[in-house]
């Protein structure tokens, strides 16, 4: 309750992520299943949508509360999770990097910097049944029931079905 009443106050009255960011990051650190437990009960209150059986390990923050953690979604350790939706029953390997889109800096102009020029965040969607291998950075979506190799590089969209691997990720073969 002493974490999750001023993220809702920071939601309500648009004042920013600062509390959301400091609760998220120091639940990430609990171990064990005290710590599964304490980071669920936060996202159930904190986020969009938050499974009650979802699994988020040790280490892993979500940036913002624009997330949605389907039922079944099991995430590793060491994970940054931005603007997503997760479907169900997502395996998200450890040190996944799921980012909020591609474009969160303008960079057009060389006369100022890159951090004043503003940027966008869309929302990846991860679709159900995929498992994302270890150290993996998604940066597009992906469809159902894919298959990401670990320390693939989604920059562009993974159709349905898909075993995609490498930097850039590209299919490899679909799953029947
Ligand atoms: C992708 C993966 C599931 C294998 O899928 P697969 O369909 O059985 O693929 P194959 O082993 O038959 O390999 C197919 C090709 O992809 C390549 N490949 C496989 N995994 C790769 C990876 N992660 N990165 C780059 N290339 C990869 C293989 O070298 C092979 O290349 P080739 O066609 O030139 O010979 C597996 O390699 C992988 O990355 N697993 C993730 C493991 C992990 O992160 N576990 C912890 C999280 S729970």
């Amino acid at each position: 309750m002493p974490l999750w009443l001023p993220v809702v106050l920071e939601r309500r009255l648009r004042i920013g992520e600062e509390c959301f960011t400091l609760a998220a990051q120091l639940l990430s650190l609990v171990p064990g299943k005290p710590g599964i437990f304490a980071r669920r009960s936060f996202y159930l209150m904190a986020i969009d949508r938050c499974a009650t059986d979802c699994h988020i390990g040790f280490g892993t923050t979500l940036s913002h509360p624009q997330v949605s953690i389907g039922p079944g979604v099991m995430i590793g350790h060491r994970c940054t999770v931005g603007c997503a939706e997760i479907g169900r029953d997502a395996t998200i390997g450890s040190n996944v990097d799921i980012l909020s889109g591609r474009r969160q800096h303008g960079f057009d102009r060389t006369d100022q910097p890159i951090q004043n020029q503003g940027g966008e965040f869309t929302q990846v969607r991860i679709g159900s049944n995929c498992w994302i291998g270890n150290s993996a950075v998604v940066m597009a979506d992906v469809g159902e029931h894919c298959v990401i190799g670990a320390g693939a590089v989604v920059v562009k969209p993974i159709p349905t079905n898909a075993v995609a691997v490498g930097n850039p990720a590209t299919v490899k073969r679909v799953r029947n």
